[in-house]
C-alpha cells in the first residue's frame, strides 16, 4: 500500500509537470534532453563536472550545434534551465537522468566508471520516491547488476522506495528531421511501476514512448541498433575493396540495389567509422558475451573490416603520390573534414584522425587539414590548425586532397576544379562531371 502511494504520488506529480528534472552529464545527449523538459516549463537542472559547460549554460549560451540558441537562452532566462556542479541539488530532483560517457579502454573493454561514479553520487543524496533513468549506452545488466546495488546500499529498495529504469538515447547529431523530441524512445523499468513512471516522465518531452519488459531488453536493443549499423557498414566497406579489385563501382551497385522497394536498406562505404557510438558500442556486447563463453563473430568481423578502412585510405594516398612527380615525404596532403561525420563538430574517434595519424607516423606527405567546425586537432602530441578557408589558391597548394568528411558546406565543384588529385572516400563528388582528377574509394578504377 505504501509502495502504491509512492508510485501514485510521483505519477500525479509527473502528470502535473510540477517536478524537478535532474540531468547528470549535459553533453551531446544530456543538454538536448534537458532543453526538451525546460521548453515544457519544467524546472530542469543540468549537473556536470565540466565548469565550462556550466558557465556557458548559466549565461544562456548554447554550445550544441543542433540546438536553437534562442530557445536555450529563453529557457535559461525563464529559469526553467540551469546548470551546476553542486550535486547536493540532486536532493531537489524528482527524476534524475544519467547521460554520462561510456567509452572503452585502450584495449577496447567497456569503461562504465562514469556510470558507477554518478550512481555513487546519486546514492549520497537518494531519497524516497525519486526516479532514476540511465540513458548512457551500455551492456545488458548494467542497470540491474551495477546501478541497483549501489543505490540500494542506502537501505532504500528499488521498485519500492525509489524507481529505476534504462532508456537508451537515439539522438543523431546533425539530423534535422529526427530530433530528440520526435524520435521514439524505448523504456525498460526494473518493475512494471518503474516502467510506468519512466514512460510517464519521458512522454512529457518525447512524442512516442515504447515500453519494454526489462532494463536489459532496452540496454540490448540499443546495442542491436548500433551493431546493425556497424555490420552493414562493414559489409559495404568490404564490397568497396572488392569493387576496387574487380573493377566494379560499389556506389552504383548500392544505388541499383536501393531501387528494390523492400528488404534492402542502403549503407555506404567510407574511411572508417567514428563517434561515441557505432565504433564503441559493439565492443560492449562482445566483451560481455565472453563472460558467457560466447564469441560474437559478426561484431568482431565487422570491427576488423571497419578498422582497416583508414589503412586502406592511407594506401590510396601512397598510390596517388607515387603517380606524381613529388617525393613521398614532401607531398602536400590536405585532409578535408575531420569531424567523424558530416555537419557535426564532434571529433571523437574520427576516422579522419586515424588517417592523419597513419600518414604522420609513416611520414607520408606533409599533412594539413580543413574543417570549418574544428579549429585545431592534435595528432601524436602535435597540434595542427585548420586552414582558415577553402578557396582555389588554398586548394592549388596541395598535391593530394582527401575528402574524409563530406560536410554540406563544402563546395565540391570548386574542390574538384582546383585540386591536382582528390581522393574521395565519401562519394562527395558524385555530381562532378569532369572526373579526370577524382579517385573514388570503391569505384573500381
Ligand atoms: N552523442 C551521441 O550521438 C549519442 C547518441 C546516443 C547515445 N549516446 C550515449 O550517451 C552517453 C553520453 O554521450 P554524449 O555524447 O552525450 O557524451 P558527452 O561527452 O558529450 O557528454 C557527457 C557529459 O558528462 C559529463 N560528465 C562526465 N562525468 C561526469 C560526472 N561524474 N558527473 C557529471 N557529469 C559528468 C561530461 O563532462 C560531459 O559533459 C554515452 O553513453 C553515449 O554512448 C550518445
Amino acid at each position: 500500500m505504501k509502495n502504491g502511494n509512492n508510485q501514485n504520488n510521483l505519477l500525479v506529480k509527473i502528470k502535473s509537470k510540477k517536478i524537478t528534472i535532474g540531468v547528470i552529464g549535459i553533453g551531446y545527449v544530456g543538454l538536448p534532453l534537458a532543453l526538451e523538459y525546460a521548453k515544457k516549463d519544467i524546472n530542469t537542472i543540468g549537473f556536470d563536472v565540466d565548469n565550462n559547460k556550466i558557465e556557458q549554460l548559466n549565461k544562456g549560451k548554447n554550445y550544441n550545434q543542433d540546438l536553437d540558441s534562442k530557445e536555450v537562452k529563453k529557457c535559461v532566462n525563464a529559469r526553467f534551465l540551469s546548470a551546476t556542479n553542486d550535486f547536493l541539488k540532486l536532493k531537489s530532483c524528482d527524476v534524475i537522468f544519467i547521460c554520462v560517457p561510456t567509452p572503452f579502454t585502450p584495449n577496447k573493454e567497456p569503461d562504465i566508471s562514469y556510470i558507477i561514479e554518478s550512481s555513487g553520487t546519486i546514492a549520497k543524496y537518494l531519497k524516497k520516491n525519486q526516479l532514476i533513468i540511465l540513458k548512457s549506452t551500455t551492456f545488458p545488466g548494467t542497470t540491474e547488476k551495477y546501478i541497483k546495488p549501489i543505490l540500494e546500499k542506502t537501505g532504500l529498495k528499488a521498485g519500492k522506495d525509489f524507481f529505476l529504469a534504462f532508456s537508451p538515447e537515439r539522438i543523431d547529431p546533425g539530423n534535422k528531421k529526427w530530433t530528440t523530441s520526435n524520435t521514439p524512445v524505448v523504456v525498460g523499468g526494473l518493475t512494471k511501476t518503474c516502467t510506468e513512471l519512466a514512460c510517464a516522465v519521458t512522454s512529457l518531452a518525447i512524442e512516442k514512448v515504447v515500453p519494454v519488459n526489462s532494463p536489459s531488453i532496452a540496454e540490448m536493443e540499443k546495442l542491436l541498433e548500433n551493431i546493425f549499423r556497424s555490420v552493414n557498414i562493414a559489409l559495404v566497406n568490404e564490397l568497396a575493396q572488392l569493387g576496387d579489385r574487380i573493377g566494379v563501382n560499389i556506389w552504383e551497385v548500392i544505388d541499383a540495389a536501393s531501387t528494390k522497394p523492400f528488404g534492402f536498406m542502403p549503407f555506404y562505404p567510407g574511411p572508417g567509422i567514428g563517434g561515441h557510438c557505432i565504433l564503441i558500442d559493439p565492443y560492449y556486447l562482445a566483451w560481455m558475451a565472453r563472460e558467457y563463453d560466447f564469441v560474437t563473430n559478426f561484431i568482431t568481423l565487422a570491427a576488423e573490416i571497419n578498422e582497416y578502412m583508414p589503412f586502406y585510405v592511407r594506401n590510396m594516398v601512397v598510390n596517388e603520390i607515387a603517380k606524381q612527380n613529388v617525393n613521398i615525404k614532401n607531398a602536400k596532403v590536405l585532409i578535408l573534414g575531420v569531424a567523424f561525420k558530416k555537419d557535426v563538430d564532434d571529433l571523437r574517434h574520427s576516422p579522419a584522425l586515424k588517417v592523419a595519424e597513419l600518414l604522420q607516423k609513416d611520414k607520408i606527405g606533409k599533412i594539413s587539414y580543413y574543417d570549418p567546425y574544428i579549429a585545431s586537432i592534435k595528432i601524436n602530441g602535435k597540434t595542427y590548425k585548420s586552414e582558415k578557408l577553402l578557396d582555389s589558391s588554398v586548394l592549388k597548394k596541395y598535391d593530394i586532397i582527401i575528402i574524409t568528411t563530406d560536410h554540406t558546406v563544402f563546395d565540391f565543384d570548386l574542390i574538384a576544379k582546383n585540386s591536382k588529385v582528390v581522393i574521395d572516400t565519401r562519394n562527395a563528388c558524385r555530381k562532378i562531371k569532369n572526373r579526370r582528377n577524382i579517385i573514388l574509394l570503391g569505384d573500381g578504377k
